[in-house]
């Protein structure tokens, strides 16, 4: 038997991180341009040394057990982790790895075009165009609303909040965050951004953006009860992960004009869409393209194989998420 390490890739991924991990040992890629269902997933890991995962796949102690137990990794070619049961993996002395910073900017692009997009009506304004509906320029035709000394709302500081700051400011909007934890005044000062409660958040903000990983905590973090301490004149914007939001209630606070609008770019059951979003034009929906660029999908996908790389040859990943199974803990 060969001891190079398997290397598995559960759908494909960029030809660049493929050529890595091809000269790094005995690569299996997915040849279905579909998730795998289950029990193929169980199928196709079993024996790897180290698995890139996308964040459609289930990592529990099913798939675990069923890789084996000379499996060292598990590297997810995404900044969340929530698909993957970090717990489980440790327990077993697996390392998880992920992706951040290298779709930082991306992401924080594509929630501030959601922005324009809500505020400024460019879906609704395309479709008017695109059936033919007539329309004539006039003084209220499509009339949006301005993002300037507009209080921008953000959900967890990290680097995409961050990020997403920097281009607010750019918008002359005045920033305020919540989050588990307060940034250090350096930051706060760097960004002009100020620390409130959730409460004073959604009672204040004109655009809340949701940047927060998803965990127990946070799951319908947005609910009925929380939508209706929003303004009817705000916006929500979740570029973060689907089931922050509870989409019904998101539905019906939309249809009733509780808020003005909301852009979604993930959604609680992906790809499933709540069919009550889809007849309003004051949702927008676009599916799952934070770091949907070719740049920087390549540079996760080299990032995750650099990480399954180094951890079957022994050495440290440059991200990992549980650290800890390093030092022999987990
Ligand atoms: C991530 O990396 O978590 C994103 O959702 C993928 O775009």
């Amino acid at each position: 038997m060969s001891d190079e390490p398997r290397l598995v890739v559960t759908r494909i991924i960029p030809e660049p991180a493929l050529d890595l991990l091809r000269e790094a040992g005995d690569l299996w890629v997915s040849d279905r341009d579909a998730p795998l269902a289950p029990a193929d997933l169980h199928q196709a890991v079993r024996g790897a040394t180290a698995v890139l995962t996308l964040l459609h796949d289930r990592v529990d102690s099913e798939f675990l057990d069923a890789a084996g137990p000379q499996l060292r990794c598990v590297a997810n070619v995404a900044v969340g982790y929530d698909n993957i049961d970090v717990a489980a993996a440790s327990s077993r002395g697996v390392l998880v790895t992920n992706t951040p910073r290298v779709l930082t900017e991306a992401t924080a692009d594509l929630t501030f075009g959601l922005i324009l997009m809500l505020t400024r009506r460019l879906g609704e304004g395309e479709r008017v165009i695109r059936s033919q509906t007539p329309w004539s320029w006039h003084m209220f035709y499509m009339l949006g609303t301005g993002l300037q000394d507009k209080a921008l709302g953000i959900v967890g500081l990290g680097a995409i909040g961050q990020a997403v700051a920097r281009r607010a400011r750019a918008f002359g909007m005045r920033i305020t965050y919540a989050d588990a934890q307060r940034a250090d005044a350096a930051l706060e000062g760097e960004l002009e951004v100020a620390f409130v409660g959730l409460d004073e958040l959604l009672a204040t903000a004109d655009v809340l953006c949701l940047h927060c990983p998803l965990t127990e905590d946070t799951r319908h973090l947005i609910d009925a009860e929380r939508l209706r301490q929003m303004k009817p004149t705000a916006f929500l914007v979740n570029t973060a992960r689907g089931p922050i939001v509870d989409e019904a209630a998101l539905a019906e606070a939309l249809r009733e004009r509780r808020i003005a609008g909301a852009a979604l770019d993930v959604y609680e059951r992906e790809p499933e869409v709540h069919p009550g979003l889809l007849e309003l034009d004051n949702a927008v929906l676009v599916p799952h393209l934070g770091s949907a660029t070719l740049e920087t999908r390549t540079a996760m996908a080299v990032l995750a194989a650099r990480n399954a790389i180094a951890a079957s040859s022994g050495q440290p990943p440059l991200t990992p998420v549980n650290p800890e199974v390093l030092a022999g803990g987990g």
